[in-house]
């Protein structure tokens, strides 16, 4: 059986799906362009929407936008076709970062266990508080497997390795609070007042953690004004680190789609995630996140997963500005 090319609506609905991935402060940093076949879709970073200071790597760039190629996967599925994923394919065009050959029909009709596509619209990062609830060994056994199917290890931490975590983060968040170019860098994707089509706005923001447990990033600065009043947080935060082999961007376009997968499936269990990046972004502690007993890796992120409020809706670009149509008409391969 034969595919069809894709339909305008097909492109728009598989542009929107893409488009509703996490991103680095919302930056949505990506561009999606129809193969002039018009049976796949090419997948770019947007280097004009990066965070330099904060991601000089361009590493939480590419795992925004593997994220994003994730949701353009489980879209593909819901439009009946299988999505064959080949990451890098042109070498002297860095930007591309992936092709998604759509041109055979779906396999399988739940590739990833369960239909991930609801989930796409409802995962919001959820900022609040969650509660001392654990998350069932089942359902850690199921994310665990399926950051696995996308080459990288979700690691569960125990408590000692909790407070390990929670140690580098704090560390790290009063690095960068008092780092005045990166706050400033930071506060520049905020949208507390104005409407946007990017950024992080007001509603979507949470509490500091009264007892300074949890180091919540600060986006507005300390003290942070614009946001609710401290909260208690849970006492143990459950967190997980997503780690990968070697630190190469095809590490990391693996680790957004691993992280996009483990979070639509969180999603779908009624748990709740918030990403906690500040450890990351500085070399000596993204060095110390290591757990010793797991042996080499390099950790990419660390997700703090819950039972809590669901978080509110972030603002996103409309598909027009993210779905590049006129060049695949002008393009020949
Ligand atoms: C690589 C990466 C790093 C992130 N770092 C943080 C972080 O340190 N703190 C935080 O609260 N959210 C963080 N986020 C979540 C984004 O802010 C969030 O995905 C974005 O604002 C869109 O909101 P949504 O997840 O509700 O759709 C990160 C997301 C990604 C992909």
């Amino acid at each position: 059986m034969t595919v069809q090319p894709l339909t305008s609506e097909e492109l728009l609905l598989l542009a929107a799906a893409g488009g509703a991935a996490p991103s680095l402060h919302n930056s949505q940093p990506w561009r999606f362009r129809p193969t002039p076949d018009a049976l796949g879709i090419r997948v770019y970073v947007d280097p004009e929407r990066a965070v330099p200071l904060t991601d000089p790597d361009g590493r939480a760039l590419h795992i925004s936008v593997g994220a994003a190629l994730f949701n353009l996967r489980v879209a593909a599925v819901h439009l009946g076709r299988e999505p064959a994923v080949h990451l890098l394919p042109a070498p002297a065009d860095p930007q591309q970062v992936a092709l998604l050959d759509l041109s055979q029909p779906a396999a399988t009709e739940l590739p990833y266990g369960r239909d991930l596509y609801p989930a796409i619209g409802q995962r919001h990062s959820s900022r609040q508080p969650y509660t001392n609830r654990d998350v069932p060994e089942t359902v850690i056994g199921e994310l665990i497997a399926a950051a696995r199917e996308e080459g990288a290890a979700l690691s569960l931490l125990e408590e000692d390795g909790v407070r390990r975590v929670l140690g580098l983060t704090a560390e790290a968040e009063r690095r960068t609070d008092s780092d005045l170019a990166r706050m400033a860098e930071t506060r520049s994707w905020l949208r507390l007042e104005e409407p946007a089509t990017d950024g992080i706005p007001a509603a979507a923001l949470g509490p500091q953690d009264h007892e300074a447990r949890v180091p919540m990033r600060s986006f507005t600065g300390r003290p942070s004004a614009d946001t609710t009043a401290s909260q208690r947080f849970e006492a143990l935060p459950q967190l997980a680190t997503l780690t990968t082999h070697t630190d190469l961007p095809a590490d990391w376009l693996r680790t957004g789609q691993a992280l996009e997968r483990v979070w639509l499936l969180a999603t779908v269990h009624g748990l709740r995630a918030s990403v906690l990046h500040q450890a990351v972004e500085w070399p000596d502690t993204r060095w110390g996140l290591r757990d010793p007993a797991e042996g080499p890796g390099h950790v990419q992120l660390v997700l703090r997963l819950g039972y809590g409020p669901p978080g509110s809706a972030t603002p996103r670009r409309p598909v027009t500005e993210i779905l590049d149509l006129t060049a695949s008409q002008k393009t020949t391969d």
